[in-house]
C-alpha cells in the first residue's frame, strides 16, 4: 500500500494514477471527503487528513510501504518560510509516529542551498528535517515546472510571452507528468538511505523556445518579453499573492538567472523526463 498526498493536484494525481494502473494498492490523502470519491471509484482507499493535522496524517500514513508527500503551495501566507517549517514539523512527526519505511518527497532544483533560492529555501529546510525521521528518503528535486508558463499564456493574444528571466537563458524545466511518473517509480523501487533524483525535462528551455512552441501551437506570432525582477513583487501582489511570497519569487528568479538554482550533481541521480513543452502547453 502506498499513501499519496496532493492527489487533486498536478503531481500527486499522476503518482496515484500511475500506481493504480500498475495494480498497486493506493491510499489517497485528501482533506475533503468529496475529493476522495473519484479515487474510491477507481479502487483507491481514501484517507481524510489535512497535511497540518498530525493525528489524522499519522492515521493516513500507518501501514504503508511508502508515501508520496509534498509541501503544497500557499501563496497568500504572510509567513511562507515559517508556515512551511510548521507544516514540515507535522510531516516529520507523522512519518515517525506511523513508522513509514520510505518517503518520496517532492523537492526542487536548488534545494541543496539554504538561501538565495526563494521558496526553494523551504524545501532545503524540509529535506534536512525529514532526514531525522529514520525513513528511507527519496528527494525528487524537480526542475522549474513547464506548467508555470500557464500564468503567462493570458498575454498570448497580444503576441507576448512575459518572462522575468533573460529570454535567451536556457534552464531546466520539467512537466509535472514526468514528476508524477518518476515519483511512482521511486515508490515501487523502494528506498534505502537517502537518495536524490534530479529531474529535468527532455531539454533545457529558453523563453524564446517556449514562445516558439506557443507560436507553432497557436499559429500566431509570439515573442518572449523580458520584464525586470523589480517588477516581480508589484506583479505578483497584483495577482493576490502576499508581499512576502512575491519577494521570495523575486529571489528565485534572480537565483535561476544567476545559476544558483541549479543541479547539485555529485551523488544525485540525474534523470530526464520525456514530456516536451509542446505537449504541456494547453493552448
Ligand atoms: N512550481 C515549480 O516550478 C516547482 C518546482 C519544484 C518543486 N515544486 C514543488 O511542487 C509543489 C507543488 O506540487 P503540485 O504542483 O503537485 O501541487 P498542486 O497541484 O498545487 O496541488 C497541491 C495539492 O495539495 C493539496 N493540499 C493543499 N493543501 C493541503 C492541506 N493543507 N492538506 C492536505 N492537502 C492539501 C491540494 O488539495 P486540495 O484540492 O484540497 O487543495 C492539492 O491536491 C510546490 O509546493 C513545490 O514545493 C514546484
Amino acid at each position: 500500500m502506498y499513501a499519496i498526498a496532493g492527489v487533486t493536484g498536478n503531481t500527486g494525481s499522476v503518482v496515484a494514477e500511475t500506481l493504480l494502473a500498475q495494480g498497486k494498492q493506493v491510499r489517497v490523502i485528501v482533506r475533503d471527503a468529496a475529493k476522495g470519491e473519484a479515487w474510491r471509484v477507481k479502487g483507491a482507499e481514501v484517507a481524510i487528513a489535512d497535511l497540518s493535522d498530525r493525528a489524522a496524517l499519522t492515521r493516513a500514513l500507518t501501514g504503508v510501504a511508502g508515501a508520496y508527500l509534498l509541501l503544497p503551495p500557499d501563496v497568500t501566507t504572510k509567513t511562507p518560510l515559517e508556515s512551511n517549517a510548521a507544516r514540515t514539523d507535522v510531516l516529520v512527526a507523522a512519518i515517525q509516529a506511523a513508522r513509514v519505511p520510505h518517503v518520496v518527497f517532492l523537492s526542487s532544483i536548488g534545494a541543496q542551498h539554504a538561501e538565495g533560492t526563494g521558496p526553494i529555501r523551504a524545501l532545503h529546510h524540509a529535506e534536512r528535517k525529514l532526514a531525522a525521521t529514520g525513513a528511507a528518503l527519496t528527494f525528487v528535486r524537480a526542475a522549474y515546472f513547464q506548467e508555470n508558463w500557464g500564468a503567462a499564456l493570458g498575454m498570448l493574444p497580444q503576441g507576448v510571452l512575459p518572462t522575468f528571466i533573460p529570454a535567451g537563458f536556457a534552464y531546466p524545466q520539467v512537466a509535472t507528468r514526468d514528476i508524477g511518473r518518476t515519483a511512482a517509480a521511486a515508490l515501487v523501487e523502494g528506498g534505502a538511505g537517502t537518495q536524490i533524483i534530479e529531474l529535468a525535462g527532455p531539454r533545457d528551455l529558453t523563453a524564446h523556445d517556449v514562445a516558439a512552441a506557443a507560436a507553432t501551437l497557436t499559429g500566431r506570432p509570439v515573442a518572449a518579453s523580458e520584464a525586470p525582477t523589480s517588477a516581480v513583487v508589484p506583479t505578483f501582489t497584483g495577482f493576490g499573492l502576499s508581499a512576502e511570497v512575491s519577494e521570495l519569487f523575486r529571489e528565485m528568479y534572480e537565483g535561476i538567472a544567476s545559476g544558483k538554482v541549479a543541479w547539485e550533481g555529485g551523488k544525485a541521480r540525474f534523470v530526464r523526463g520525456s514530456v516536451s513543452i509542446d505537449e504541456t502547453l494547453d493552448i
